[in-house]
């Protein structure tokens, strides 16, 4: 079982030894190791669960350190990284010889990231290589933003995990290809997409959620649907219509009572978690709850009362794993589609039953 600390001795003993050490980030906990250490990156992917067709993104302390491991760095990545790092940003770029083709999955690029948590600067600065480090959780599961979510999935696969508090943004950097002609959006994430286009005057591409390695199409995990899926199914709505729509719907659901004394197994009712926005349960949906006897309610989670966005992505994550013990389904209203709202809603979709809407 890992163990939990604060030493950043101990830390950066087991990753100078090639083993993975979950650190902590201003975005999410990351799982990191050696990012030119072929050994060191297998034990990430086989702790992970990870498909090797997903890449690593690589993390390192300055836009210095960088220049070793990238090549054919544009002008925007240094506007960039001036306005926004460190920072919960990770540039796509063409990669250097000196990291392995198993970090990017054989592509000519790599993503790079400078990151803002003093822990996580301070590892980088105590080891003289790059940390390839995906989010600390099984693939395609819900990120971590605490030591304590990191020891539930990884807790039995990694050495040890260092304590840096709870994360601060809460959902993961925003990634930005600047390995093509246009720069492209690969990943809404903690800096909106629209204030970097505003801020720095540029358009980003948003594409098909697919991008070519050679002659074919590798789907990146972070723009797969069903990634940051909670162990039970997950349905996103946008109002309170909508919801009572999918309330009416599970009911319809019910079997028939007749079928049980038919000698059919019995079934019970679906227990939802509910995850709101902004605002409690609305009565309406509460008093349909409980006309109907259909549909008994089992949790809310509220991400952010007063309906700041920054507070709600902090509290994302956290809210889906909370809901998914003891629910069977999570309803989930949207966020504004704005600022940080589309990055949250991104991760909605994408853990919801229907995948993200093309
Ligand atoms: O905030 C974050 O970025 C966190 C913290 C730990 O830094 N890390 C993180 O890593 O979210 P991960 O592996 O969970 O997500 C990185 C995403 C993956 O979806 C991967 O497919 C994509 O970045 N990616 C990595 N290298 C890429 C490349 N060369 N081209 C396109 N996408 C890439
Ligand atoms: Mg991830």
């Amino acid at each position: 079982m890992a163990s939990v600390g604060k030493s950043i001795e101990q830390a950066t003993n087991w990753l100078r030894e090639g083993y993975p050490v979950a650190i902590p980030t201003e975005t999410v906990y990351g799982l990191a190791a050696n990012a030119c250490r072929e050994d060191a990156l297998i034990r990430i992917f086989e702790a992970k669960k990870r498909p090797l067709f997903d890449p690593l993104i690589v993390h390192l302390p300055t836009v210095n350190s960088i220049l070793t491991y990238a090549k054919d760095i544009p002008r925007l990545a240094f506007d960039l990284w001036e306005r926004y790092s460190p920072g919960p940003l990770t540039l796509v770029l063409p990669k250097s010889d000196k990291l392995p083709d198993l970090l990017c999955s054989g592509l000519p690029t790599a993503g790079f990231r400078i990151p803002a948590h003093p822990v996580a600067l301070q590892v980088l600065n105590a080891i003289d290589f790059p940390l390839a480090a995906p989010s600390a959780n099984l693939f395609g599961r819900v990120s971590p933003t605490t030591t304590a979510h990191v020891l539930d999935q990884l807790g039995d696969h990694i050495p040890y995990i260092l304590d840096g508090g709870p994360c601060s943004v809460g959902l993961e950097s925003t990634i930005i290809d600047l390995s093509g002609p246009e720069p492209i959006l690969r990943r809404e994430g903690g800096i909106p997409s629209q204030s970097i286009e505003e801020e720095l005057k540029i358009t980003l591409q948003r594409p098909v959620h697919a991008y070519r390695l050679h002659d074919g199409f590798v789907p990146s995990a972070g723009t797969l649907d069903n990634h940051y899926a909670p162990k039970v199914p997950l349905i996103c709505y946008h109002n309170n219509e909508e919801l009572s729509n999918i309330v009416s719907r599970l009911s319809s659901m019910h079997p028939d009572p007749n079928a049980r004394t038919a000698g059919k197994p019995p079934m019970r009712d679906p227990t939802l978690g509910m995850l709101r926005f902004q605002s409690d349960t609305p009565d309406h949906f509460r008093k349909l709850c409980e006309e109907t006897k259909l549909v008994s309610l089992r949790n809310i989670e509220i991400l952010s009362p007063s309906g700041d966005l920054k507070e709600a992505a902090r509290n994302l994550f956290a809210a889906m794993r909370s809901l998914e013990v003891g629910c069977d389904l999570i309803l989930a209203e949207q966020a504004p589609e704005h600022g940080l709202g589309m990055a949250i809603n991104d991760r909605l979709w994408r853990a919801s039953v229907k995948g993200a809407p093309r």
